[in-house]
């Protein structure tokens, strides 16, 4: 596992000792770190021994410079806390994010209630280190923390008619003094086909950089979905609902010409007001090309087989 982090905070800072703990024992199952007397491979040995995991594993790992931690930490979308980039950083602190549960139910043959800490125990918590691609034309590139989605649906046991997946958000009215505007129809709800949920690039999220997830960031649970627009990745999830209908999203809702159910992110496929060819990556000045799938087109191309991208946008 590729342990980065940013230089000038100390892991004992920015990691919990629950997400500490996990990476250790995680990295101790596969055989990267020494175990009993033998020393310890020092954080440098373990990144370049791990620099082969990497290569094998390109879509969980991408080998682009992580932004800053400073950066992913205030140059946020929630609108709930408000709608400049800073102001989630500044505001998401008055959102409890302890006691927390997430409700999955729906069409599923075992409907459930989940304790964060249930989730927790669920898998082993892995770090993707991932491409985000935000739809008004910025980039980062984010160690996450979590496990697949799937192995939270699998739990519940979606029944064969389930074709697609609703998440709904939190919505605490005296926390998040943005949902005083009805910019969006709160609460900010996203979904997904259940095969866009079940695939293994779908990350259920609680940490990133080693560390618990910030507010800002969506804690304590969000998903990430990284070959599509970032306002598919719903932030501090509390409801998931298994169904056989498209659900009706925050995004949609709001602007249906602007913003489809699909949102993969498509260089051939202009916004009606911005095109969507390049970004600007979060610390750097030039802009890049954008990647069809953000660069994750051999392992999502085939679920959009024979659709029509441009009217499925
Ligand atoms: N989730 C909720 N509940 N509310 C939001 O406003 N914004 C979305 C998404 N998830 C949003 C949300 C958008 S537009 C983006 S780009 C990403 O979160 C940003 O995630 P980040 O701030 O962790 O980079």
């Amino acid at each position: 596992m590729l342990i980065r982090r940013p230089a000038d905070i100390a892991p004992s800072e920015i990691t919990s000792p629950a997400l500490y703990k996990r990476r250790r024992d995680f990295l101790r199952a596969s055989g990267l770190l020494a175990i009993g007397g033998a020393a310890l491979l020092s954080e440098d040995a373990l990144a370049a021994k791990l620099a082969g995991v990497v290569q094998g594993a390109p879509a969980f790992r991408v080998s682009d410079t992580p932004t800053k931690f400073k950066d992913i930490t205030t140059y946020n979308n929630y609108y709930e806390f408000g709608v400049n980039k800073d102001e989630p950083a500044e505001n998401a602190g008055a959102l409890k994010t302890r006691p927390w549960t997430v409700t999955v139910d729906g069409m599923c043959a075992k409907p459930r209630t989940f304790a964060i800490e249930d989730i927790l125990k669920l898998a082993p918590i892995e770090e993707r280190i991932y491409r985000m691609r935000c739809v008004e034309g910025w980039s980062m590139v984010i160690p996450w923390d979590g496990f697949p989605l799937s192995k939270l649906l699998a739990q519940v046991e979606p029944l064969g008619s389930a074709k697609f997946v609703e998440f709904t958000t939190a919505l605490d009215r005296k926390a998040m003094n943005g949902v005083r505007y009805e910019i969006l129809d709160w609460p900010y709800r996203e979904g997904l086909r259940l095969d866009e949920a079940m695939h293994p690039l779908t990350l259920l999220t609680v940490g990133l950089y080693g560390q618990d997830l910030l507010n800002q960031n969506g804690a304590p649970v969000r998903i990430v979905v990284p070959w599509k627009y970032g306002f598919k990745s719903a932030k501090s999830i509390v409801h998931i609902r298994l169904t056989d209908t498209m659900p009706s999203t925050a995004w949609n809702k709001a602007a249906a010409n602007e913003y489809g159910f699909y949102s993969n992110v498509n260089p051939d496929v202009d916004h009606p007001r911005w095109s969507q060819a390049t970004e600007r990556r979060i610390g750097e000045f030039a802009k890049r090309k954008t990647l069809l799938f953000n660069g994750y087109a051999d392992q999502v191309g085939s679920l959009y087989a024979g659709m029509d991208l441009k009217k499925n946008f």
